[in-house]
C-alpha cells in the first residue's frame, strides 16, 4: 500500500512554532515517527508552502498512491482550490490537524478542505497522522474489496 502524505505551510517549521498548540516535534521526526509505526506501508513525504504546488501533487497522486493524508495547515480555512483538487481525486483522503482546530481562534474552525474528506482528525498532535493512517488503511482495503466482489 502506498500513502502520500502533504504537509501545508509553516509545517516546515515544527519544533520552532507554537509548542502548546503543535508539540516540540519536528517534521523529520514526525514523518520517521510514522515510518516506523507502519513498516507495512510505502509512504511518501511532501511538504509545500506554494497553494499550487500542493495542487499539483494531489492531481497526481492517484497515479502512484492509494490514500492521501494531508494537512492544509492554514490553507485549510483559506482554500477553494486545494478543496476543489481533492474532491477531484477518487482515492481515499483524510485531513489531519496537530491542534483541536475547534479550541482555538473562530477562523480556524471553518475547514474548507476538510468537507471533501472522508473524515478530519483534529488535536491528537502526532497521533492524528497515526490516528489517520490507520483509518485510511481500512478504508484502502475497503475500496479495493469491492472492486473486486
Ligand atoms: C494546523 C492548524 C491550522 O489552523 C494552522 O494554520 C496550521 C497547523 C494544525 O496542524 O494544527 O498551520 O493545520
Amino acid at each position: 500500500m502506498n500513502i502520500l502524505i502533504i504537509n501545508g505551510p509553516n509545517l516546515n517549521l515544527l519544533g520552532k512554532r507554537d509548542k502548546n498548540q503543535y508539540g516540540d516535534l519536528t517534521l523529520e521526526k514526525i514523518n520517521h515517527i510514522i515510518e516506523t509505526t507502519f513498516v507495512e506501508i510505502h509512504f511518501g513525504f511532501f511538504q509545500s508552502n506554494i497553494e499550487g504546488e500542493i495542487i499539483d501533487r494531489i492531481q497526481t497522486s492517484p497515479q502512484q498512491y492509494d490514500a492521501i493524508v494531508i494537512n492544509p495547515a492554514g490553507y485549510s480555512h483559506t482554500s477553494v482550490a486545494i478543496r476543489d483538487a481533492l474532491e477531484i481525486i477518487k482515492i481515499p483522503k483524510i485531513e489531519v490537524h496537530l491542534s483541536n482546530i475547534y479550541s482555538r481562534e473562530s477562523f480556524r474552525e471553518k475547514s474548507i478542505t476538510g468537507s471533501v474528506c472522508d473524515g478530519v482528525i483534529t488535536g491528537l498532535r502526532e497521533t492524528s497522522y497515526l490516528a489517520a493512517i490507520y483509518s485510511i488503511k481500512t478504508l484502502v482495503i475497503r475500496k479495493t474489496m469491492s472492486a473486486i466482489t
